[in-house]
């Protein structure tokens, strides 16, 4: 198996097409590298932070396994061709990003004036609608019907049990880590070959929210926030320790 050409390069991942040894392109499989690109509020501040790709490949790698062994249906196959990369299925992507929150942060609590850190018991659960110029706005189920984001009501039924599954999986492997999981995104699409929902993309440190024990951000809001390279890039590294340390 060999990397084809760029398909793709979104803010943080691209995609390249999957070559066989013949170096005929393989039909619905993709190749994802996750990069050192870091990008905030709306692609407008970008930088590179080195080791962040292989950090977030590799939690993320953890994670869709666990993800699948718990009954959800991933885009992940196998490891790519470099520490970074890994081999996906193609997917027909749907334009959401699906939020789920166990306690208040971010833009939750500043669209609600809520007070950072109450707690959400069940998992709460939010859609905004994938779009750089309307800015990705909040939206709801009904809307993303209607506007034909998604293909069926149905779909929504399979997402909002993943979203169960992922948050119960990830919040006990972070645990294990002395970590609390305050909110992560992520997004879902069809498979190519079987045009069933499947989750994509990646969970790790760019679309999560990650505590502590004294409550110190272990995720990209150190970014978010203005803090140096420096600082930005020990807390990818922090938790490769982390992982590593669990081995
Ligand atoms: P928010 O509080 O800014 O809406 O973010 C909620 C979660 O979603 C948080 O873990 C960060 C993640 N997120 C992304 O991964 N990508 C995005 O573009 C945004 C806005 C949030």
């Amino acid at each position: 198996m060999k990397r084809g050409e760029e398909i793709y390069a979104g803010k943080a991942n691209t995609l390249y097409k999957v070559l066989d040894d013949d170096g005929d392109v393989l039909p619905y499989v993709i190749e994802m590298e996750c990069t050192d690109r870091i990008s905030a509020g709306d692609g407008v501040r970008r930088d590179v932070v080195e080791g962040k790709g292989y950090a977030n490949n590799l939690v993320s790698t953890l994670l869709f396994e666990k993800f699948a062994e718990n009954g959800v249906f991933t885009h992940y196959m196998s490891e790519g061709t470099t520490p970074s990369s890994k081999i996906v299925r193609e997917a027909d992507m749907i334009p959401l990003e699906v939020i789920g929150r166990n306690f208040a942060a971010g833009s939750f609590c500043r669209r609600y004036g809520v007070e950072e850190g109450r707690a959400f018991d069940p998992l709460l659960v939010e859609f905004t609608y994938k779009n750089d110029e309307f800015h990705d706005p909040l939206i709801n189920c009904d809307a993303a019907l209607a506007i034909g984001l998604i293909d069926d009501d149905e779909d929504f039924n399979v997402i909002f049990e993943y979203m169960d599954i992922i948050n119960k999986v990830a919040t006990e492997f972070f645990k294990e880590l002395g970590l609390t999981l305050v909110d992560f995104k992520v997004e879902f699409g069809y498979d190519m070959a079987t045009d069933k929902v499947m989750l994509c993309d990646e969970f790790s440190q760019d679309t999560c929210r990650l505590q502590d024990e004294h409550g110190n951000s272990v995720d990209k809001d150190i970014f978010r926030r203005g803090e140096s390279d420096e600082e930005v890039s020990e807390v990818y590294q922090k938790l490769v320790s982390m992982l590593e340390a669990m081995k």
